[in-house]
């Protein structure tokens, strides 16, 4: 087919699983012209894509962020047939976080999917040579990380294993940065690639010093904010992430390098075990109305 002729390139982007990002990164790609096609996993969940992805787009524009919600939420199909990702460039996968069924997925897509086609994964912790060489193509295929919520945030960490090309990887930065106007930044195929494996630690961090009676909540979260000049303290920011989140990260980091400092707190996993898990349960550090 013929090339689209956008800047980046991949006219036909397909996008399995359509939860809180996949929703998000189906919406950058639609705003910024492409056609995209979304896959979920049953009818409602379909539907409830659908519906996460037009009240976002119907938003922006009441924001004044975009002219014309209609035209971008018409680039947009939600299904359940995976076939109907047979003519994508490239293909971003971002169900759940587990590997056997991203590992399922990834050998499904490859006999679907035409030869030139890039498969790109959002997963925040599975080691992307595994979802490689669970095709014939592992040189096209790389990790693709959005950050949440993906409208807003503007990084993307690249990140290619150990087998895929570097066009793929220059094809997926040009996508990226010249397509969706995202700033990428590249990384190994490790644990927490850049963000996560900064980011977990210090959040440990914090809640080691809080759980040890050093300070309280408020006065860490006061001291990054007015001292450090963070947009918002460590545990404010679990609380947001979601603790279950940032405890099942914290675990991958741990398991990867076996460093201390990477080890979920006891505080944590007893939170995590009373379902305190932060903004999304009205309870954390914080407590939400
Ligand atoms: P989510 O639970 O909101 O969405 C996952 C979606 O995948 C659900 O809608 C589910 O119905 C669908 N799904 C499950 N199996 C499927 C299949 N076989 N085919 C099609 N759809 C399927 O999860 P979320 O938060 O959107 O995470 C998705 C991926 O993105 C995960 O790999 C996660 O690690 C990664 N990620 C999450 C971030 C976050 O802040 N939540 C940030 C960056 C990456």
């Amino acid at each position: 087919m013929a090339d689209s002729g956008q800047a980046g390139g991949m006219g036909r982007v397909g996008v399995v699983g359509g939860g809180l990002m996949g929703s998000g990164i189906a919406e950058v790609c639609a705003r910024a012209g492409r056609d995209v096609v979304v896959v979920e996993s049953s009818a409602p969940a379909a539907d409830a894509a659908g519906a996460r992805i037009e009240k976002s787009v119907r938003r922006a524009a009441e924001r004044g962020k975009l002219d014309d919600p209609d035209a971008v939420l018409a680039r947009v199909r939600v299904t359940t047939d995976l076939d109907a990702l047979a003519d994508r460039e490239l293909v971003i996968e971002a169900i759940i976080e587990a590997e056997d069924a991203k590992v399922e997925l990834f050998a499904q897509l490859d006999k679907i999917v035409g030869p030139d086609t890039i498969l790109a994964s959002n997963t925040s912790s599975i080691p992307i040579m595994k979802l490689a060489v669970a095709t014939q193509r592992p040189q096209q295929v790389l990790g693709i990380h959005f950050f949440n919520p993906v409208p807003v945030l503007k990084l993307v960490e690249l990140v290619p294993s150990l087998m895929t090309s570097e066009e793929t990887t220059a094809r997926s930065r040009a996508f990226v940065e010249q397509g969706l106007g995202k700033q990428a930044i590249l990384c190994q195929d490790r644990a927490g690639f850049v963000v996560n494996a900064l980011l977990i630690p210090f959040i440990l961090s914090a809640i080691r010093m809080m759980e040890s009676g050093f300070a309280t909540a408020e006065d860490i979260d006061h001291g990054l904010v007015l001292g450090a000049a963070h947009p918002q303290g460590p545990l404010a920011l679990a609380d947001l992430i979601g603790l279950d989140t940032t405890k099942a990260v914290a675990e991958s980091l741990y398991e990867e390098f076996k460093e201390p400092l990477y080890a979920p707190p006891p505080l944590l996993q007893r939170m995590v075990s009373a379902g305190l898990l932060g903004r999304k349960t009205g309870r954390g550090f914080y407590t939400y109305a």
